[in-house]
């Protein structure tokens, strides 16, 4: 494997609203990484942040950079620098084709049509996928759909790859076949799970609360920390805890 890129990520007093509340930050961080978990419960954010990251929403207050990019006020300059994997393949996935999908991430970044679907067969090649080519998207499984995004954003080899829940849903030889692809990837990953047995590749891990970093730092040490207050809330019996 090819020593990773390491990626900058600045958030200075960084907040997100939706409906007039705010569902994050204000978070202000600098840290260089080339995978970072986040980790956190349902609702705490962490999806919210994963667009936020890719620049897709916009900060009610503060900036939001990776590598000097302000992602959410750069759109072109942001599709080199970072490529988002949802939580949900169907909210990603636009096209009939497993090839006019992975192609048309490449259009994007100003490819010819025939040049775009060139390089789209080299990645599904580079995947073992060739011959999903002229499949129809609604025909493949859950985890199938996300290998299809995971290829579409792989083929605009962004800088910096966000994945929100990348193995959920996924049975083990997937995952496992999932995570060797990551593993390939030579760029900076921010790999989201609310599974610490997920994150334990990651350098360092973000834990989410509320929309608040509850911790940050060494990936053993948060995810320990995170397991024993997951241990201890679903000890407890009110349930209604369990959600923000
Ligand atoms: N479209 C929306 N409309 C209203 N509220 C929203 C919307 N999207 C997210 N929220 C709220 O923002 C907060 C954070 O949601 P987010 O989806 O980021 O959490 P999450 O950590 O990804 O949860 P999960 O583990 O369930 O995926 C939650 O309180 C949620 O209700
Ligand atoms: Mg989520």
């Amino acid at each position: 494997m090819q020593e990773a890129f390491s990626a900058q990520l600045t958030l200075v007093d960084t907040s997100v609203e939706i409906d007039a509340r705010c569902v994050l930050g204000p978070l202000s961080l600098d840290l260089s990484f080339r995978r970072l978990g986040v980790v956190g419960r349902n609702g705490s954010g962490k999806s919210t942040l994963a667009r936020l990251l890719a620049g897709l929403i916009a900060p009610a207050g503060g900036t939001c950079r990776l590598n000097g990019v302000d992602v959410y006020t750069d759109r072109r300059a942001a599709l080199r620098e970072v490529g988002i994997l949802f939580q949900n393949p169907d909210h990603q996935i636009i096209f009939p084709t497993v090839l006019e999908e992975v192609a048309f991430g490449l259009t994007q970044l100003g490819r010819k049509k025939a040049q775009a679907e060139r390089d789209a067969l080299a990645i599904l090649a580079r995947f073992g996928k060739s011959d999903w080519a002229q499949s129809p998207v609604s025909s493949l499984s859950h985890g199938q759909k996300h290998l299809v995004c995971l290829m579409s954003i792989v083929a605009m080899a962004p800088k910096v790859l966000v994945l929100d829940e990348p193995f959920a849903g996924l049975d083990f030889p997937t995952k496992t076949q999932l995570s060797r692809y990551l593993r390939l990837f030579d760029g900076a990953v921010i790999h989201i799970s609310h599974d610490p047995s997920d994150l334990q590749d990651c350098e360092s891990v973000l834990w989410l609360e509320k929309g608040q970093i509850a911790r940050s730092g060494d990936t053993k040490s948060v995810l320990a920390q995170y397991l024993e207050a997951m241990e201890t809330l679903g000890a407890g019996d009110d349930i209604s805890d369990l959600s923000r």
